[in-house]
């Protein structure tokens, strides 16, 4: 099914367009239609990608390869559960998690829309429970949730809880534990009561080390406080597709919430995975999310790819990522609530994509996903923006900025917006040295300082970047925007030949650290010198242990 695209003809034809595109700044003086004919309106979002060096030959031979590619018949099989998944032989359907409609789903034949509904049902319920009556062992309010996960697990409901602090309800807090260093538990449990605490332990496979360790801990510690293993059960739910193992550990049968392995972790929000989410600003506002999700799938399902934002966002990517050589994509929102979106999408891009096999076991041929970093607006200005103004690589961007904002403080918010449209001005026309000149010039220096100084102030501009704008940030464009980088990520995925729903790259090494597990010491005891592996590593693990060894 897949194919190689840098062997098509629409390769080609780009490559030549590629070699002959003016720069963006020369098109914007040509075309003052430009900003309008390369911008595109989805779902309460509004995405400008004009100030990427491309024109109507690039984004026609673009589209072509999109369709040579085979995104209609993907897009469609995503849609319909088959197994896209093709290595997992999995279906993949998110969209199906957040479709409130009567459409039925199915996913590798068997419908699966009833199970949603029921799951979810079973989710609103049990946040009503959580608001009104549930008790901890003490026969205080769970108003506290620690949320125990890590990656999809973890990333997603984090950056939406984060995302929608404007809808928190009253006298509810969460807090998120994802790392194996016991700092992060620890941190958590010291700044929480255990008694009014819901421990929820989200996990698809139930298996992550991570999370079994930190889960295990945070139930010790329950216990340790004077909770019985009833309590523990009430205490702890669990989002997983591995139910048992669930019941296992002590969570009550009734607070196992499950999904299914058609959702893939990175996709999981949409899933019980939101159930923090759901909690911390209650379950109408949750499915509001969903909703501002389902209206981008609609969109991405319907549009014509000249106006699908989802498949222009993609077409855009692999334009500046194979053609204009951008090895690293920067994520900037300019909106401190949206300070985890960088991270998120970061998962979603460099675990999907980050492969050199296509689908079929062949070598992708060309370059994959980009370095995903980011942060957000002014604070990146302060940091790295310098390197995508004058550094000597490419790098692409996103600006992502609302509007209006609120609260007592919204005044600033001019001052905000006006420096993310100065960003993205700048890199896109540069300054030229002698436009550097003359305002040295200007300014009043003498004709030495001028020359000494010119080259420094002068800026390469045609540094591609996209904006996507929204009225206001809120669960509906939150979804939208978050589904718009799902459907992104699949696109990119098909044009590439790869499977964005599988992550076998973060296997090995967590086979290494089980193996490497017995060799680190207990403080305070001696291990024989390490030999079984390479002279750094065996170096490393004797100077750990060495180190160890001396603590009390
Ligand atoms: O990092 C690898 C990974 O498998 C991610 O894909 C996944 O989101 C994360 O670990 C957590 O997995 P689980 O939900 O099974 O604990």
């Amino acid at each position: 099914l897949t194919i190689d695209i840098a062997a098509t003809e629409e390769w080609t034809r780009l490559l030549s367009l590629h070699a002959r595109a003016p720069r963006i700044r020369e098109q914007f003086a040509r075309d003052p239609e430009r900003a309008r004919r390369f911008s595109v309106e989805a779902a309460g979002l509004f995405v400008d990608f004009s100030k990427n060096r491309i024109d109507d030959g690039v984004l026609r031979e673009l589209i072509a390869l999109a369709h040579r590619a085979g995104l209609d018949q993907a897009r469609a099989r995503m849609f319909a559960g088959e197994p896209v998944n093709a290595t997992e032989d999995r279906a993949a359907l998110h969209v199906a998690l957040r479709d409130r409609s009567s459409r039925t789903y199915s996913a590798r034949g068997a419908e699966i829309s009833s199970l949603v509904r029921a799951e979810l049902a079973k989710m609103e319920r049990f946040c009503a429970h959580v608001h009104s009556d549930a008790r901890g062992f003490r026969g205080d309010p769970l108003d506290t949730v620690v949320h125990i996960g890590i990656g999809g697990s973890d990333l997603g409901p984090r950056m939406a809880v984060d995302a929608l602090k404007q809808y928190w309800l009253a006298g509810q807090r969460t807090l998120f534990v994802s790392n194996v260093d016991g700092r992060h538990l620890g941190d958590a449990l010291a700044s929480v009561d255990p008694a009014r605490t819901l421990f929820i332990v989200a996990s698809k496979t139930f298996s992550t080390l991570e999370t079994v360790t930190n889960a295990r801990a945070a139930r010790d510690a329950l216990i340790g406080r004077g909770a019985s293993d009833r309590d523990v059960a009430r205490q702890f739910a669990a989002l997983t597709s591995n139910s048992r193992a669930a019941a296992e550990f002590g969570v009550a049968p009734d607070q196992v919430f499950s999904f299914w392995d058609w959702v893939g972790g990175r996709f999981s929000l949409w899933s019980v995975i939101g159930l923090p989410v759901a909690l911390q600003i209650g379950f109408d506002v949750f499915a509001a999310l969903q909703g501002g999700a389902a209206a981008m799938d609609r969109h991405f399902e319907t549009a014509p790819a000249g106006a699908n934002a989802p498949v222009l966002l993609a077409l855009i990517g692999l334009w500046n990522r194979n053609f204009e050589g951008a090895a690293a994509h920067a994520i900037l929102p300019y909106d401190q609530r949206l300070g985890e979106l960088p991270a998120f999408l970061q998962q979603l891009e460099m675990e999907s994509n980050g492969k050199r096999r296509r689908s079929d076991g062949a070598p992708v041929r060309v370059q994959t996903a980009p370095v995903v970093f980011g942060e957000p607006g002014t604070d990146c200005q302060h940091a790295f923006m310098q390197a995508l103004h004058q550094g000597t690589d490419v790098i692409s961007a996103d600006f992502i900025v609302a509007a209006l904002s609120d609260g007592e403080l919204a005044g600033q918010h001019e001052l905000l917006l006006a420096n993310c449209l100065a960003q993205s001005e700048a890199l896109m026309r540069g300054k030229t040295e002698d436009e550097a000149r003359a305002e040295l010039a200007a300014a009043g220096l003498s004709a030495a300082e001028v020359e000494r100084l010119a080259p420094h102030q002068t800026f390469p501009g045609g540094r591609p970047s996209t904006t996507i704008l929204m009225e206001r940030l809120g669960p509906q464009t939150l979804g939208a925007l978050i589904a718009l980088y799902e459907h992104k990520v699949f696109c990119q995925g098909v044009l590439w030949g790869i499977n964005p729903f599988d992550q076998w790259g973060v296997e090995l090494g967590k086979a290494l650290a089980k193996a490497i597990r017995p060799e680190i010491s207990a403080r305070g005891e001696r291990k024989p010198a390490a030999s079984r592996r390479d002279s750094s590593t065996n170096q490393l693990l004797d100077r750990i242990n060495a180190l160890r060894s001396r603590a009390e």
